[in-house]
């Protein structure tokens, strides 16, 4: 291969096949840098002793696919630059094996080429030296995995892709029957159902590297479809399956990065998680953690504050070490612009100094209570504090994001820090906007056991025994210890607002299989695009994919989705609305 070749090659004869990543003539010489999946080596042709073969490689352009037939030889000028930069290859044979137009991309990292026409010429993109590591270490990371889950006695199994439409979650992606016309196949949102039916088909431990399919808005870490690490274990509770991932994750950070994680993970509940940072997703690459200052501030001389306490919300505020002098008037304001926007009121600031503290509501406050709220924070000289003060959920949620953006502008966000964690004891139910339960993570879920009796009379405060496991601020998998009592799982069904016959029509498969003896069971899955994208820095999991779909949901290169004819829509007993 281009890029192995080194002094141990020199005097051999070689063939190598690849791309012409550039070529220039220069007096009597004509030197190629050829490329291919390892690297670049340069090629020569000599004129002097070469006619035909010469000719030909002047015509040689950018992209070209060549195959060469030459000689290792020392290269006279060395270029350190270059893995390959020590030798040279003199041809003696060349075939051409297909020419290129002038490429609209240029086949280099550094090329600036905005996403949507790296998208739409994709297969130039991907020969860039990035793209072909990030798909290597891809297949690693794959690799690693199913060589791990195999050695703990786990089985890949497939589940199939045209699945029972189930409206919970995200929206489902359809495929028409033509057999049965008027129904319709989801494409699954992920194997929840099927590795839950496995256990009770005695599969026992279950592992799939499995595509999953969501209708929902697009965002850098999301994709339509997306690539789950699924997994699933019989007579297992949380504790087991969260040391077996530790120790995944001890070992895929071993052999795809070489970088040793320390195990157990700190874990956090959901409330303290949200507490101390503002976050269900905490980023502990760096402190800034929350405290409240309610105590400090209940008689405040700022309404703002005083007010919150008295209106039953909360003034929480949390310290930037060193963040005095970094942040100018203008981060402040734009800083506040984004608090506002997530539902906090305002944001207020202080800066600590050697002589004294400059903020922008010291003036309002009674004799003593800045004294106090610096304490709160254990705040020093040179600090920045943050404070928000408002309804209870809207500070925490605007203080989780002030955290991290001020974590960016001190430099705290460092991509080749690792600090997994695991969050647990969430909330079973959520209220949707329409104040009707909706489950947290799945309706499969288990509620904790001492929470059981919460379900009849205070169901929103029920916990429930899932965990996420988070990496730096991104939840990178989650998961649950299941229900596998039918009379439990109708319940939770019933408090989702599904009535018997519903969720008999939709669900009657599971609870069918619940019937004849199915294990307890728990499992988890990782957003396998999520979790490369992170051990590679990138931050885009479009970065990662070969062919990933773009904002619109949209392949740019094959144009998909894309009309069909009259006659496969009858064929299917289908009418598009008029208009489309
Ligand atoms: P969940 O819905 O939390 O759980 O998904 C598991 C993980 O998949 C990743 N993920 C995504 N990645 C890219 N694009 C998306 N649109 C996307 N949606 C989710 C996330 C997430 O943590 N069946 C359960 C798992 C279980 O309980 O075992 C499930 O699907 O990293």
């Amino acid at each position: 291969m281009c890029g192995l070749l080194g002094a141990g090659e020199i005097g051999h004869g070689v063939t190598l096949n690849g791309w012409v990543q550039k070529s220039r003539r220069h007096s009597g010489l004509v030197f190629c840098d050829l490329r291919d999946r390892t690297g670049i080596v340069q090629i020569v042709f000599e004129e002097a002793s070469q006619g035909a073969l010469f000719e030909a490689a002047c015509r040689l352009r950018s992209e070209f696919v060549i195959g060469v037939k030459g000689l290792v030889r020392e290269r006279e000028s060395k270029n350190p630059g270059l893995a390959t930069g020590g030798v040279e290859v003199l041809a003696a044979d060349m075939t051409v094996y297909s020419e290129a137009e002038t490429p609209p991309i240029y086949v280099k990292d550094d090329d600036n080429a905005d996403e949507s026409l790296r998208l739409r010429h994709r297969c130039l993109d991907l020969r860039k030296p990035r793209m072909q590591r990030n798909l290597s270490f891809r297949h690693s990371v794959m690799k690693a995995t199913r060589d791990y889950f195999g050695e703990q006695g786990f089985t890949e199994i497939e589940t199939p892709a045209l699945v029972r439409p189930t409206p919970e979650g995200a929206r489902d992606y359809l495929v028409p029957s033509r057999v049965s016309q008027g129904s319709f196949y989801a494409l699954p949102q992920s194997p929840q159902l099927y590795k839950q039916l496995l256990m009770a088909g005695g599969a026992d431990r279950y592992m799939q590297i499995a595509k999953c399919f969501r209708d929902e808005d697009l965002r850098a870490d999301r994709q339509p479809e997306f690539t789950q690490v699924d997994l699933e274990m019989s007579f297992a509770e949380a504790e087991d399956v969260m040391e077996l991932q530790e120790g995944y994750l001890r070992r895929l950070f071993r052999e795809v990065m070489g970088v040793e994680i320390e195990t157990p993970f700190p874990r956090y509940s959901f409330r303290e998680a949200m507490e101390r940072f503002g976050s269900d997703k905490p980023d502990i690459r760096f402190g800034f953690e929350l405290a409240c200052l309610n105590d400090a501030v209940r008689d405040s001389g700022f309404p703002a504050f005083s007010g919150a306490v008295a209106a039953g919300g909360d003034v929480r505020g949390f310290r930037v070490c060193g963040g005095a002098e970094r942040f100018s008037r203008k981060d402040l304001d734009r800083l506040q612009a984004s608090a506002r926007e997530l539902g906090a009121g305002g944001l207020a600031w202080a800066k600590i100094s050697q002589d004294g503290v400059a903020s922008s509501f010291g003036k309002a406050l009674r004799d003593g209570e800045m004294g106090r709220i610096v304490e709160a924070l254990s705040g020093e000289a040179g600090d920045l504090l943050l404070i928000v003060a408002g309804e209870s959920r809207a500070v925490l949620d605007s203080l989780g994001f002030l955290r991290r953006e001020a974590a960016g502008m001190m430099g705290l966000l460092r991509s080749d820090v690792y600090r997994p964690l695991w969050v647990t004891d969430f909330p079973l139910f959520e209220r949707d906007g329409d104040g009707c339960l909706k489950a947290m993570h799945h309706p499969f879920t288990a509620p904790a056991d001492e929470d059981i009796g919460l379900l009849s009379s205070a169901p929103e405060k029920a916990r429930s025994k899932a965990y996420d496991i988070i990496l730096n601020g991104v939840e990178i998998g989650g998961g649950s210890v299941r229900i596998h009592d039918a009379a439990l799982q109708s319940r939770i069904f019933g408090l989702l607002g599904l009535g018997e016959d519903e969720a008999r029509e939709k669900f009657g498969f599971l609870l069918d299989a619940f019937r004849y003896g199915v294990p307890p069971h728990a499992g988890l899955a990782y957003g396998l695009d999520r979790l490369v994208m992170l051990l590679l820095g990138e931050q885009s999991i479009r970065e990662v994919i070969a062919f990933p779909k773009n904002q619109m949901a949209a392949c740019p290169l094959s144009g998909a989705p894309g009309p069909v004819t009259a006659e496969q829509l009858d064929e299917l007993g289908l009418e598009a609305k008029a208009g489309l």
